[in-house]
C-alpha cells in the first residue's frame, strides 16, 4: 500500500465540513470533555451515533471508565468552545454554565444548537483512534440554533 502523507490526509478530508461536538462526561473526580469533529449517526432503531477520540485523549479513559456521556452539537457562536475543549491543560469547566444531562448527568452545556445523552454500547479500535459506538438514551435540540461547521481546519461562520 502507498504510503498516505499526513498532510494530504489532512488536506482532503478538511473538504468535506462537519459539525463540533464536546463529548462529556460526569468523571468520579469532576467533569471532563473534548471537541471531537469525527462523530456520526450510526443506526435509528436501535439509536446508536459514533465518535473517535485519539488514544493520546486524557478525557477519553475518563468517559470510557463512566460508561455514559453527552454529545454537545456546538452552535455558531459557540467557536471559543470548541477550541477551548481542545487546549490541553485548560480549565474547561471553570465559568462554564451548563447543567446535569437527564440520564448520565453528564454536562449538559447551556446554547448547544442539540445535545444526545449516551451509554457506551461498544467500543473497537480503529487506528491511533478508538471508535466508540453510543446509545442514545435522551436527545434534544432546539432548531432556532444554527450548528457551528468546521472545514478546512477552520469554522463557519467566521
Ligand atoms: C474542531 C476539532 C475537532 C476535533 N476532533 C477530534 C476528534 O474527532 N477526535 C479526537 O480525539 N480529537 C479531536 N480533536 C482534538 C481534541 O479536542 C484535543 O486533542 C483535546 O485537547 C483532547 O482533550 P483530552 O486530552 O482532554 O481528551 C478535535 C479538535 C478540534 C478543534
Amino acid at each position: 500500500m502507498p504510503a498516505i502523507p499526513a498532510a494530504d490526509y489532512r488536506r482532503v478530508l478538511g473538504q468535506f465540513p462537519t459539525g463540533v461536538v464536546v463529548v462529556t462526561t460526569a468523571g468520579p473526580s469532576g467533569p471532563a470533555g473534548l471537541s471531537v469533529n469525527a462523530f456520526s449517526a450510526v443506526s435509528l432503531h436501535p439509536p446508536l451515533i459514533g465518535f473517535f477520540p485519539a488514544h493520546t485523549s486524557g478525557s477519553w479513559p475518563v468517559i470510557r471508565e463512566t460508561g455514559t456521556f453527552c454529545v454537545n452539537i456546538l452552535a455558531a457562536d459557540q467557536e471559543q468552545l470548541a477550541r477551548l475543549f481542545a487546549t490541553p491543560g485548560a480549565d474547561r469547566f471553570a465559568g462554564l454554565e451548563y447543567s446535569a444531562a437527564p440520564k448520565s448527568g453528564a454536562p449538559l452545556i447551556k446554547g448547544v444548537a442539540g445535545w444526545l445523552d449516551c451509554r457506551i454500547e461498544a467500543v473497537t479500535q480503529a487506528g491511533d483512534h478508538d471508535f466508540v459506538l453510543g446509545r442514545v438514551l435522551a436527545l434534544d435540540t432546539d432548531p432556532a440554533i444554527a450548528p457551528l461547521i468546521y472545514h478546512r481546519g477552520g469554522y463557519l461562520p467566521a
